[in-house]
């Protein structure tokens, strides 16, 4: 049966757990060509085995898009091993939460270098593959999806520099979207808010333990995977700009 990514090709960042590791399955059961993007490869290779058992097709780029060079050569692998690049989600992230006062400065750079310059690096290595799919790919449009968060609208006490990271993919993203609009490259905001993923595990215990009280009706990461293969198989005369996606229960 014809799926609407027949013939596309998909970079996911952030593809060995979490709301990445669902979106690849997502996009290549639409049909596309997912490559795999993360540090941890035993993951991505276990994600892979099971694409290509449903029939479809994924490559394993062990990369740590923090380092330019790796980021770009993501992208760079995928073009040549895949043929092409129609998709860029741009997903891999991290949150590290708690007072401004006394953090330490080691978590703002992990969150600064990986949510904005990784996501930076992608960004600008797959412009010029997608800006040509856009011209001469099977749906003659092309998209980047750009992962923010609930954080990236508003700010709170606790969340400071991961909601700096956050606003600052929102307004990259509306640039670039108000940029490349006429040549047929989408580029979406994807906004959610409490999902089930590894995300919280990354922080400190006593900043985990203010959180988890907090916790209350989470999303799965299948439910934003649903969201972003919604953006990306849309006609091509129709872009979903941003999308804000809460559980139901959750109130801010
Ligand atoms: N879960 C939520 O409630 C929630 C809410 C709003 C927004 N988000 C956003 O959703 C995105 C995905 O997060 P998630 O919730 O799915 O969390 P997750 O399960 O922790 O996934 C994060 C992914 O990023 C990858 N990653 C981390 N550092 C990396 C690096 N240096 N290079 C390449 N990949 C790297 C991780 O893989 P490796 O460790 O293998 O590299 C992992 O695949 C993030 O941008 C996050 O901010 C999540």
């Amino acid at each position: 049966m014809k799926q609407t990514l027949d013939g596309t090709v998909a970079l996911v960042t952030g593809a060995s757990s979490g709301i990445g590791a669902a979106t690849a399955s997502a996009l290549a059961a639409q049909g596309a060509a997912v490559a795999l993007a993360a540090r941890r490869a035993d993951r991505l290779e276990s994600l892979a085995g099971d694409i290509r058992a449903a029939g479809g097709t994924a490559l394993v780029i062990e990369s740590d898009v923090t380092d330019e060079q790796q980021a770009t050569g993501a992208v760079a692998r995928t073009v040549a091993e895949l043929g092409r690049l129609d998709t860029l989600i741009n997903n891999a992230g991290v949150m590290l939460l708690g007072p401004v006062v006394d953090a330490p400065l080691s978590e703002w750079q992990r969150m600064v270098d990986l949510n904005v310059l990784g996501l930076l690096y992608c960004a600008h290595a797959a412009l010029p593959h997608l800006l040509r799919a856009a011209q001469d790919g099977p749906r003659q449009v092309a998209d980047m999806v750009n992962i923010s968060s609930v954080a990236g609208r508003a700010a709170r006490a606790g969340n400071g520099v991961y909601s700096l990271t956050k606003f600052g993919v929102g307004a990259f993203s509306e640039s670039l979207r108000q940029e490349v609009a006429k040549r047929y490259v989408r580029v979406s905001l994807v906004e959610p808010g409490a999902t089930a993923t590894e995300l919280a595990t990354h922080n400190r215990p006593e900043v985990l333990e203010s959180i988890r009280s907090q916790f209350g009706q989470r999303m799965e990461a299948a439910d934003i995977a649903d969201a972003v293969a919604y953006i990306v198989t849309r006609p091509r005369h129709v872009a979903v700009n941003e999308m804000l996606i809460r559980p139901t229960e959750q109130e801010r």
